[in-house]
């Protein structure tokens, strides 16, 4: 039925035309915040480089947790930055971490929250990779597989629900789940970082957890971002070894990528909207050459639009109050 009769502009005329017609909508409950804990007593430390992002001592780390429950948020990312590094990156897997620590006081904190905790080695190794390294610089896959699994059972036993290994070694996920089962852990999640490309887009995150490559990069492990097809195969082989909940990293410039994996699998698929992603949005907002809240709300129901269920951000506890107001 061609104009003049069919008007598509009638269901844009209100804002309540508007809102009982959008297709996707955002809600807290899919959010999840990620959040940086350090050592150290009463310390809210700001990252330079994400505004309104703060390293938070394990102290101060249960109220915060109880304002972002409050808020119908589902769950809390965590990520450690410990005291000391070393070529194995032993704090990772130390029962009394930063990591681990600061699950304990979140779970202490509030039970209306999902404790996920970020499974990696990059920030507790002197070298800043993944994984081990070898005299040669080489990034070791078997020899880490053990490591990443003794990092996910200390996590399970401080309370994490979900542990979410972003280290993208082949064979984790299927090491992480036989360690978890092993240790009595059978009811933990693994939230897979599965197709985790090797972004620029990381930059800002590196600065706050400290965990840059001090040679070389990780191109050898993540995904290069031209492809496509590999990211099924990424995705595939970690359902497979029993994975949850797959992920897509970056989200913003891999909304492609996002559409391409949910159409494929059934499984729950989180988007991690990351931190140069998020540091874009506050740098031009801080010029107001953007509107920062239409920009964030915007690009937060793209990544929803592109067929994300879960969105790990960074903006969740502002997204969450604009969406109460
Ligand atoms: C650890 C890890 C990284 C991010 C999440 N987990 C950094 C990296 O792979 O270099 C990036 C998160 C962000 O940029 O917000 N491996």
């Amino acid at each position: 039925m061609p104009y003049p009769t069919e008007r598509l502009r009638r269901l844009r005329g209100t804002r309540a035309m508007r809102r009982l017609v959008a297709e996707t909508s955002l809600e807290p409950r899919q959010f999840i915040y990620p959040m940086f804990a350090v050592h150290g007593r009463g310390v809210k430390q700001p990252i330079r480089s994400m505004p309104g992002q703060h390293r938070w001592s394990v102290d101060l780390l249960g109220d915060q947790a109880r304002r972002i429950a409050r808020l119908g948020i589902g769950g809390i990312l965590v990520f450690g930055i410990p005291a000391a590094k070393d070529e194995i990156g032993s704090e990772a897997y130390a029962d009394d971490g930063i990591a681990q620590q600061a699950v304990r006081a979140i779970k202490d904190a509030t039970s209306d929250l999902l404790v996920v905790t970020d499974v990696c080695l990059c920030e507790y190794t002197s070298h800043g990779h993944c994984g081990v390294v070898d005299p040669r610089g080489r990034v070791l896959n078997d020899p880490t597989l053990e490591l990443l699994a003794r990092t996910t059972v200390s996590h399970a036993a401080a309370g994490a629900d979900i542990v979410a290994p972003s280290d993208m070694m082949d064979g984790r996920v299927g090491a992480i789940r036989a360690a978890l089962d092993d240790n009595g852990f059978a009811d933990t999640a693994i939230m897979a970082y599965s197709a985790k490309y090797a972004s620029a887009f990381y930059g800002p995150f590196r600065e706050a957890a400290e965990s840059a490559p001090q040679f070389g990069d990780r191109r050898g492990y993540q995904m290069d971002p031209p492809n496509r097809r590999q990211a099924l195969r990424e995705v595939e082989l970690d359902i497979e070894e029993g994975a949850d909940i797959v992920m897509v990293k970056p989200a913003l410039a891999y909304l492609d990528i996002i559409r391409l994996v949910r159409d494929e699998f059934e499984v729950p698929l989180a988007a991690y909207n990351v931190s140069g992603e998020y540091a874009m949005v506050r740098a031009a907002a801080a010029r107001k050459w953007i509107d920062g809240r239409a920009v964030t709300m915007e690009i937060l129901n793209a990544i929803k639009r592109a067929g994300a269920d879960i969105i790990i951000t960074y903006h969740a506890a502002e997204a969450a109050r604009w969406l109460q107001a």
